[in-house]
């Protein structure tokens, strides 16, 4: 009788692992029946206007961000099969603006023993001559992650539509010999070009619970050898998905990614697998030994910088050679269950393109969106110095606040000694916001934007500051409170946080938040801290959406100005 029972848990199991759910790790868990399901009836209710999506699917992680002969090239994660995550491909499109794209053909599918089951992230590099050349990592039969090179078949053809992968393929493969796990060994950064002449790339790696940026070199781009040592590695950290590397200047005049010298920094951003954030440290690259070192005291835990505090991950810079600066895009992911995004018919959005530059204070980046968003702006409301007492909402009335750009700058300076008192234990932000949330009054806050609001703010999200006095500073807390997003209970409504390096007794505090349907990013302290949210109302939608100014502190604020747009449909991978 028990063999009977051990015969039928065993044969159960299979079913499982068999039918049911391909086990690779757990954020690369493919649920085979429902990878390629689509579902009755798609919803479009929560679609953006302007941000980057394909027509329906999965998308994650952006990959390869390129610009060649004048066009801009974006290239993601996606299921052509459907809305949940597998059968991975690099889809493909192109834009003159970064903001209006058309869709090609995927670029980079399964079709080698290098790749047969997945063609997940990488990075376009430009090799001499302007050749573009995609680094990626190749899933192989055994299910072992490999690192693959494509070139384009034509370099003639600016959409580059055809790449042809190398004939030696896979280029990097995990081996006993050199100790690398073969499920933690993915996602080549875009390469840089040493002194000596060789290429280096890094490759995110984990040994137990290091995380690791495993460095590779070659002379040819298709012979690549490990250096023994990694460019840098944290203990206790876990998987270390797509790296970034790059040189930054404090002026927002980007470098290209082989930049040394004088002057420059280099970030090292990490995708933490364990807690989907993107950390980043600055530091110096020591090229004489391949090395990576942390500013002081922001080694540990990358000290928790983020490039964003709600939700944004897998993110990738490129250098933008035709307009000197360099770029960041992100994926935000869905807040909903699987089974309703499933039922969406899609999955994930992109980012609006950043500007990402190194702060004067030279202890974190800022970010800001591409100056090219601002083609969209159309109709426009400004307000002059408007008194926000305590206690008052002001609806800013005139615009869609479905789809809006809105740009307001407070004044507290003379309100301040309402502030506050910062116990020293709180040092978590995101938790400060969510026990201070924008419905707990305080001196000095909250006061900030009610968006994606209803009529009877029922609904709202709220994205705003709160000071509080420290021994002698004055600490600036930006939040985005979800909890009343949505009279859905379903989705998750996590409230993010950050502290925000500015001083309100001599600084106007800035809120800018591109507003589009589902989701809303916001950068405070012009571009010092930025917080993603997605978020699905059920009755501030379309044109019953409301945006409103609020101030529920003690103390009253200025608004000093604000300006607030409509903004227009951008036209985005719509088949001609
Ligand atoms: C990050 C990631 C990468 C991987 C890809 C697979 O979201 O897990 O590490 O290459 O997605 O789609």
């Amino acid at each position: 009788m028990a063999s009977f029972y051990l015969w039928l848990m065993c044969l159960c199991w299979m079913i499982v692992l068999g039918h049911g759910i391909l086990e690779a790790e757990a954020s690369h868990r493919v649920y085979r029946n429902l990878a390629s399901l689509q579902p009755a009836s798609p919803s479009q209710t929560y679609r953006t206007s302007y941000h980057f999506q394909p027509p329906k699917n999965w998308m994650n992680d952006p990959n390869g961000p390129t610009v060649y002969k004048g066009l801009y090239h974006l290239f993601y994660q996606y299921n052509p099969l459907g809305p949940d995550w597998g059968n991975i491909v690099w889809a493909h499109s192109t834009s003159k603006d970064l903001i209006n794209w058309n869709p090609h053909k995927a670029a980079i599918f399964p079709s080698q023993k290098g790749d047969v089951n997945g063609c997940w992230s990488g990075s376009t590099t430009m090799l001499r001559g302007e050749n573009p050349a995609i680094l990626y990592t190749g899933i192989d039969p055994k299910n072992q992650q490999v690192q693959n090179l494509a070139v384009p078949r034509n370099l003639s053809d600016p959409y580059l539509i055809e790449w042809v992968k190398s004939p030696y393929n896979p280029l990097m493969t995990p081996t006993p010999e050199n100790k690398i796990n073969s499920s933690s060994f993915r996602d080549p950064t875009t390469a840089w070009l040493g002194p000596d002449g060789r290429w280096r790339v890094i490759v995110g790696n984990k040994l137990n619970r290091r995380g690791k940026a495993l460095l590779y070199r070659s002379k040819d781009f298709v012979r690549w050898t490990k250096a023994q040592h990694p460019l840098y590695s944290i203990q206790g950290t876990g998987m270390w998905e797509c790296p970034d590397f790059y040189p930054v200047s404090s002026s927002p005049i980007g470098l290209d990614t082989s930049t040394i010298g004088e002057g420059v920094k280099h970030v090292l951003k990490v995708s933490l697998d364990d807690t989907k954030h993107d950390q980043y440290a600055i530091g110096t690259y020591v090229h004489s030994k391949d090395v990576f070192v942390p500013n002081a005291g922001a080694a540990e835990k990358f000290s928790g910088l983020r490039y964003d505090y709600g939700k944004f991950y897998a993110s990738k810079t490129f250098y933008d050679s035709l307009k000197k600066r360099r770029i960041l895009w992100g994926w935000i992911n869905e807040s909903l269950s699987r089974e309703d995004y499933i039922a969406q018919g899609w999955s994930g959005v992109q980012a609006i393109p950043r500007l990402i530059w190194l702060d004067k204070s030279g202890k974190q980046l800022v970010q800001w969106p591409i100056s090219e968003i601002e083609t969209l702006r159309q109709k426009k409301v400004g307000y002059p110095l408007t008194l926000l007492k305590s206690g008052s909402t002001l609806e800013v009335q005139g615009i869609k606040a479905a789809q809006a750009d809105v740009d307001v700058s407070f004044q507290v300076a003379s309100q301040l000694e309402q502030a506050d008192a910062l116990d020293p234990s709180w040092t978590d932000p995101q938790l400060l916001c969510s026990q201070k949330g924008a419905s707990v009054r305080g001196g000095t806050g909250p006061f900030g934007l009610k968006v994606l609001a209803s009529k009877d703010l029922q609904e709202y999200t709220a994205v705003f500051f709160r000071i509080f006095k420290a021994r002698n500073k004055y600490v600036v807390l930006m939040c985005s409170d979800q909890s009343r997003s949505s009279l859905n209970e379903k989705p998750d409504k996590t409230t993010y946080g950050a502290f925000l390096d500015v001083d309100p007794l001599h600084e106007e505090l800035s809120l800018r938040s591109l507003i589009d349907h589902s989701i809303v990013e916001s950068f405070g302290g012009k571009g010092k801290a930025c917080i993603t949210s997605r978020v699905y109302p059920t009755k501030a939608l379309g044109n019953e959406a409301r945006l409103y100014v609020f101030n529920y502190g003690k103390a009253n604020v200025a608004i000093s100005s604000m300006n607030a747009w409509t903004m227009k449909n951008a036209s985005i991978n719509r088949k001609n």
